[in-house]
């Protein structure tokens, strides 16, 4: 990956948005018939999503952008010969959790890697046993092995905002007799919902309860027909804050999702007075996506309160360095989930931003960052950043070294931005080499 870019210009269009992806996936083979999917996101996550069905059953095979999905359906789902390998991807175990859990002739263990074996899975496996499931686990971690049951409808008080728990607990409920009640604290990403509700699935939302009516484990979902990905605002997050860091930027990030419960992003770097001008604003797949175009800012301090972290959960490390160039001091609180994600993203930004020169100081759930005023002061002080194997991170130091005078090196980048952007580093290089 390139540093310190002379300039930055052009126009960029995302992989599919991630989370997206899954769902469009996972609803698919649970419908029985054919669905093609279109611009699926291209990383090693949403890869394992389809791997892990084709084990289960179900017929995945690309064509171009084209992703041809063709299912028995849930119920003629089959147990696997082997393990099913999740790789870094919670949202795949997560969700096939509450699934694989409601599907009473059906046994089966899940696994990850090095990062997904560390995170936590009782919050998904507590309530999924208050209905009736049977899985096995290491201390709440994975290897997790599931003995597929009928379960029961239950009302469910989420204690975190966490669209994986709330999808898993969702589609457990669509699968089992009764009615089931997802209460979560603050409103997560509502794609599950979305698509569900597109598909003709009776879900009711008031403030942040959801009510599902479950149609038992023989129910059977209409298939997605030609369903369209917009581009991942999680992506989107680095190539703006990118343009609005770096001193001769004009970027426009093409067609990717609005949805008001992921793009608190742009509400932040907007008040931290960033050049931002959303575009041709339409729907996808019942998604707002627009055009987003950013240029180089003057960016000043703010404060990211504990209501708007959903909302931008996956982009803090990166709001997290354009506060560190900007004019003041920003503090971040309510970031207890940022210890859970691929890494310790709340100990890794830290660990970053002191790399840089940045000064910071952070507790439980809490971070102050001490702006450097402008990009141009963010210098290396150490050799190299380890991302271990968390994709945002490994991004967000590159992001530094292309908009500074920065040299960091990033141990394992490649491997590790594979997970949700396989183009990353190819993507920036045509910004860099785009003319007037
Ligand atoms: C995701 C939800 C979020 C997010 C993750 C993807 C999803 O996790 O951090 O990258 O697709 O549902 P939580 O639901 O655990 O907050």
């Amino acid at each position: 990956m390139q540093k310190n870019a002379q300039r930055l210009r052009g126009s960029l269009t995302l992989p599919g948005d991630k989370s997206i992806s899954h769902r469009a996936l996972l609803l698919a083979a649970l419908a029985q018939g054919r669905s093609v999917l279109h611009g699926l996101g291209t990383g090693d996550d949403v890869q394992r999503t389809a791997a892990c069905l084709r084990q289960l059953g179900v017929q995945i095979t690309q064509q171009a952008d084209a992703t041809h999905v063709a299912s028995p359906g849930f119920a003629g789902w089959k147990t696997p010969e082997a393990t099913l390998d999740c790789g870094n991807s919670g949202t795949t175990m997560r969700l096939l959790l509450g699934i694989l859990a409601a599907h009473p002739d059906l046994t089966a263990t899940l696994d990850g890697d090095a990062s997904l074996r560390k995170r936590p899975m009782a919050r998904v496996t507590g309530p999924l046993a208050a209905i009736g499931a049977v899985i096995a686990s290491c201390e709440g971690r994975p290897p997790l092995t599931i003995v597929g049951q009928t379960l029961h409808g239950a009302i469910h008080d989420l204690p975190v905002a966490s669209a994986q728990v709330k999808s898993a607990l969702l589609l457990a409920g669509l699968f089992a007799n009764g009615e089931t009640v997802v209460h979560e604290p603050l409103q997560s990403r509502d794609h599950t919902e979305r698509m569900l509700t597109a598909l003709g699935v009776r879900l009711q939302r008031e403030d942040n309860r959801h009510t599902i009516v479950g149609q038992g484990p023989r129910a059977v979902l209409p298939p997605l027909g030609d369903f369209h990905v917009p581009g991942d605002p999680s992506s989107a997050a680095f190539a703006i804050v990118a343009a609005l860091l770096h001193a001769d930027a004009d970027v426009t990030v093409r067609h990717f999702s609005q949805n008001p419960t992921r793009i608190g992003f742009l509400n932040v770097l907007g008040r931290m007075g960033g050049h931002l001008q959303t575009r041709e604003p339409s729907t996808l797949a019942g998604e707002p996506v627009a055009d987003v175009r950013a240029t180089s800012s003057q960016l000043i301090a703010t404060d990211i309160a504990e209501g708007e972290v959903p909302s931008l959960i996956d982009e803090l490390p990166i709001l997290a360095l354009a506060a560190a160039t900007a004019a003041g001091t920003s503090h971040f609180c309510g970031l207890a989930e940022l210890r859970v994600k691929e890494s310790d993203r709340l100990a890794a930004v830290v660990r970053l931003l002191t790399c840089l020169g940045v000064p910071t100081q952070s507790g439980a759930d809490w971070l102050t960052v001490v702006g450097m005023g402008e990009s141009s002061r963010l210098r290396a002080n150490a050799g190299a950043f380890v991302p271990g194997l968390d994709h945002r991170m490994a991004m967000t130091a590159a992001i530094a070294n292309l908009v500074s005078p920065s040299a960091l090196e990033i141990q394992g980048f490649a491997a590790a931005v594979g997970s949700s952007w396989p183009s990353f580093a190819a993507d920036f290089l045509d910004l860099q080499n785009t003319a007037d």
